[in-house]
């Protein structure tokens, strides 16, 4: 709603009820009848979220480009004609049975900022852009933030277009599939500034009872595939000292994980996947494959912490006469933000009365990705008990209104006019 600030001049406004409408919106696809949404990436349902997504930047007559990762840009042209650019985004896709707010509150917050101008008659001074990336979440396609890494240049278009998932569909082929393999290149589009707008995923400003977090970084992440090759034999009949059991091995890296996390204090370490073959009640396992999820805000205690990793395997396979091979799927250092967009959104925080806290994400993010190509941020708002990648995971209302009017003030602050 445009709202005159007194002189005569009509200020942008967010409207709370079409972002929470869209929010719900977008929640339903992909929805299942337990209360969650299952919105991988480049499947169907993430096409019909996109399709939404772009109708609606349609609406607001944003010009929609989509680049050959499948990455959508709705761009509002600023008086420079597009010259310079500031970057509002995140991604629509989502995790297995998900909440409806972990990526979408951040593109949909973006095009919320971009209706504020429209509703008020402003042109800003340089362009907004209002992105949605391709893959973040990284369950179907590893790396995770594969668009945003392939935007900015950090894996070359080829490789990434050639990523498999499990069933051996490319990247390449999932996007002509559903028809968002569009046709800009990686660097059509420099912005000089990205902040992204997303809800904290951890406990800290609930349990603090703070409203806004100013993030100044994310922690390091390391992923891995462990592969454990022992005998399948008979679950009554082979003494103990005689089996090679894949998953006891791969039990036992799970406790070793979850000490060393403990005596760290600082590393997370998360067996998310695991699968045992041939699976069966009364055989030993002769195979067992399953993820490893390392991470650290420190990057040489992430090192640490995966030179342990491979230690442990080795001694793993000696001890119990199986073969352990590690793949690496991720590795992603720390990364810190811009330390001047920082100070600009804990002052805008505290002009609108609103508590704030810095802090670190525990969560990955494109904002990381961003950081590469130009200054970057981000602003949290509070989850309820911390919950995220559940579909428990909430939200209030006030709480997203309040993180989306601080992101529309520091635009407002940045685009000048
Ligand atoms: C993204 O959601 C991540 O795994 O941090
Ligand atoms: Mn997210
Ligand atoms: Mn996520």
């Amino acid at each position: 709603m445009a709202v005159s600030d007194g002189t005569g001049k009509p200020r942008p406004e967010i409207r709370g009820d079409i972002l929470f409408d869209h929010i719900r919106t977008l929640s339903l696809i992909g929805a299942d009848p337990l209360g969650g949404r299952t919105r991988l990436t480049l499947t169907e349902e993430d096409r019909k979220a996109r399709d939404i997504l772009v109708k609606w930047m349609k609406e607001l007559d944003l010009d929609v480009r989509v680049d050959r990762f499948g990455n959508i840009f709705g761009i509002l042209e600023g008086k420079d004609g597009g010259k310079d650019s500031l970057m509002i985004g995140s991604h629509i896709d989502t995790v297995i049975h998900a909440g409806p707010y972990d990526g979408c509150y951040g593109v949909l917050s973006g095009l919320a900022v971009a209706r504020a101008f429209r509703e008020a008659g402003c042109i800003p001074g340089r362009s907004l852009v209002v992105a949605a990336f391709t893959n973040e979440e990284g369950v179907r396609f590893q790396p995770d933030m594969l668009g945003s890494l392939a935007f900015v240049g950090g894996i070359p278009a080829d490789e990434a277009l050639s990523v498999k998932d499990d069933g051996g569909t490319t990247v390449g082929e999932a996007l002509s599939r559903i028809g968002y393999n569009g046709n800009e290149e990686p660097g059509f589009l420099i912005p000089s500034e990205y902040l992204e707008l997303h809800v904290e995923q951890g406990p800290r400003l609930d349990t603090e009872k703070i409203r806004i977090g100013v993030v100044e970084g994310v922690q390091g992440i390391s992923w891995w595939r462990v592969s454990i090759t022992g005998k399948a034999n008979h679950a009554g009949t082979t003494p103990t000292n005689m089996r090679h059991d894949a998953g006891y091995a791969a039990a036992s890296v799970s406790v070793f994980l979850r000490d060393l996390a403990v005596s760290t204090g600082t590393t997370l370490a998360t067996i998310g996947t695991i699968n045992f073959e041939p699976g069966a009640v009364n055989v030993i396992p002769s195979r067992a494959v399953f993820t490893v999820d390392l991470r650290d805000p420190d990057c040489t205690r992430l090192t640490e912490a995966e030179e342990k990793l491979a230690e442990f395997l080795q001694k793993t396979a000696g001890e119990e006469g199986v073969r352990i091979s590690a793949e690496h799927l991720v590795r992603f250092d720390p990364v810190v933000f811009d330390r001047g967009l920082a100070d600009e959104i804990e002052k805008v925080a505290a002009a609108r009365g609103l508590s704030s806290m810095r802090m670190v994400s525990g969560a990955g993010h494109d904002a990381q990705m961003m950081a590469r190509m130009c200054r970057a941020a981000m602003i949290f708002v509070p989850s309820v008990g911390g919950i995220s990648h559940n579909p428990d995971e909430h939200t209030s209302e006030d709480d997203m209104a309040a993180g989306a009017e601080v992101l529309l003030d520091v635009v407002l602050k940045l685009l000048g006019d």
